[in-house]
């Protein structure tokens, strides 16, 4: 499966980080800078990000943490994730939307592999057969203490909580894991600190977005 004609303007950006790192709430408020200055954007997520991917999600964040072996729990993403590109991200970049995903593949690389141990070259191997060649144009690693992170997850109310409720090693490999990834690639990847208050992170993020794009 192959991207088509993304539209020269448009930007692929992704948000990383752990739990409760801030990255839904941050999304919304890119999503409003975006649209004041004219560019338009959609906010997505994975897993799912489409009405069928929205069905895989179900499977994968909710129920007991043990309940799929860690293979099968990477082919499930990766099947959301190849629904979620074919109708959800790479329409909207044809169209000259920008996307905004709450979460996409490093997240498979540090969840499945980081922390339940899934090699990483076979979660390359997946990332080619589904994704191809198309990478984000940036992505943000919000970084904070899991016990942070946790506290303000666990805060929240809902039933979306199969990761939350991994032990804190598991964690803490997340965290160790997304640092290791952006500093492998530093031109793709800002790493924020999740710790400062919503304003500040936002503000740090929008800077970023004025420097490496054209947006004013
Ligand atoms: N910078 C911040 N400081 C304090 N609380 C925050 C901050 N960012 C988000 N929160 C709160 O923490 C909780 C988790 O944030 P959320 O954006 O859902 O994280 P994520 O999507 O990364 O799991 C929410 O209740 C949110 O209001
Ligand atoms: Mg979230």
């Amino acid at each position: 499966m192959a991207k088509k004609n993304i539209a020269p303007t448009s930007k692929f950006i992704t948000f990383e980080g752990g739990e409760g790192a801030g990255k839904s709430t941050q999304i919304v408020l890119l999503e409003s800078f975006l649209r004041d200055r004219g560019v338009n954007s959609i906010v997505t997520r994975e897993p799912g990000g489409s009405p069928d991917a929205e069905l895989i999600r179900t499977l994968l964040v909710s129920g007991a943490s043990n309940r799929w072996e860690p293979e099968a729990e990477v082919l499930l993403h990766f099947a959301a994730r190849h629904v979620h590109l074919k109708n959800t991200i790479w329409p909207a970049l044809e169209r000259g939307s920008w996307v905004l995903s709450d979460r996409f593949a490093d997240s498979t690389m540090v969840y499945q592999g980081d922390g339940l141990g899934v090699s990483k070259a076979t979660i390359e191997f997946l990332y080619r057969f589904v994704v191809g060649d198309f990478v984000p144009d940036l992505t943000f690693i919000l970084d904070l203490p899991v016990n942070i992170g946790l506290a303000r997850a666990r805060a929240r109310s809902g039933d979306e909580d199969r990761y939350e409720s991994l032990d804190y090693a598991f964690h803490e490999r997340v965290r160790n894991g997304f640092l290791s990834i952006a500093e492998a690639a530093p031109s793709r990847y800002v790493i924020i600190d999740g710790e400062k208050g919503i304003d500040e992170v936002n503000e740090m993020i929008v800077n970023l977005i004025v420097q490496r794009f054209d947006v004013e």
